[in-house]
């Protein structure tokens, strides 16, 4: 694991978006493993500036998303494909049809989970993976549990989950319940790993995904297994080192 510092969000950001930008300058048709969430936000505003600036080009790269909440639209605001789209995606020149975020109104899941694993496959496996970090250590959705879970699957969100993203939500209980997830197999398969990390809140996190012992229990610890992980965290996530 290779860990940068950085002073706050903003050079967090622009630091991870340079390691995209240089992913995408060396290979033009590479695959993105994206995420959302406010702590890819920064990054994906500090690529758009760059596309825009002319220093960028979208037009060959694929993407795959991490997760999407069970039940939500396309369409719906809180929907991981219209934070995608609306954060990323309409401001930069990639083909969206080349653009995958799990299907959150599929009706059958099990075939559905398959298809995704099947589809990160076909699409070349994916070269460079953004995360944040759940406060629970959760990577995508694989929330903590007894086992690792695998490959793509439709999840149960935990209370603290819940309760970390109902700021999102006119109330808690509109919040989803489930989720359609990665899973830990299909994220660390990629090639490269660029975890994003900021605010204090965030600092027992982080701690225990770097140097706590590898469990279920922390999902992210799985990472200390991968051999190309670079966390980029700001002085505040990293407080509790
Ligand atoms: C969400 C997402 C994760 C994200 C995490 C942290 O629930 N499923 O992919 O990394 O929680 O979110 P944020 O960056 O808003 O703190």
């Amino acid at each position: 694991m290779v860990i940068y510092k950085t002073k706050n969000y903003t050079d967090m950001s622009r630091k991870a978006a340079n390691i995209i930008s240089a992913q995408v300058i060396m290979k033009p048709d590479c695959v993105l493993g994206l995420a959302t969430g406010s702590s890819p936000l920064g990054t994906y505003k500090q690529l758009i500036d760059w596309y825009q600036t002319g220093d960028l080009d979208f037009s060959k790269v694929s993407s795959v998303n991490l997760d999407e909440y069970r039940g939500l639209s396309p369409e719906h605001e809180q929907s991981y494909r219209y934070f995608m789209n609306t954060n990323f995606f309409d401001h930069i020149n990639i083909d969206k049809s080349r653009t995958f975020v799990p299907d959150g109104l599929t009706s059958d899941v099990e075939r559905f989970c398959k298809d995704y694993d099947r589809l990160i496959e076909e699409v070349g496996g994916v070269d460079l993976q953004l995360l944040g970090l759940g406060h629970n250590g959760h990577i995508g959705f694989n929330e903590p549990s007894d086992a690792f879970p695998r490959n793509t699957h439709c999840v149960d969100l935990t209370p603290s989950t819940i309760d970390a993203n109902k700021r999102f939500f006119d109330s808690e209980e509109d919040v989803p319940r489930q989720a359609l997830t990665m899973g830990i197999r299909n994220i660390m398969m990629a090639k490269k790993i660029v975890v994003v990390v900021s605010g204090e809140d965030k600092g027992e996190a982080l701690r225990e995904v770097v140097c706590g012992p590898i469990t279920p229990k922390v999902p992210g610890s799985i990472l200390q297994l991968h051999p190309d992980v670079t966390i980029i965290a700001d002085e505040a996530a990293l407080s509790k080192m």
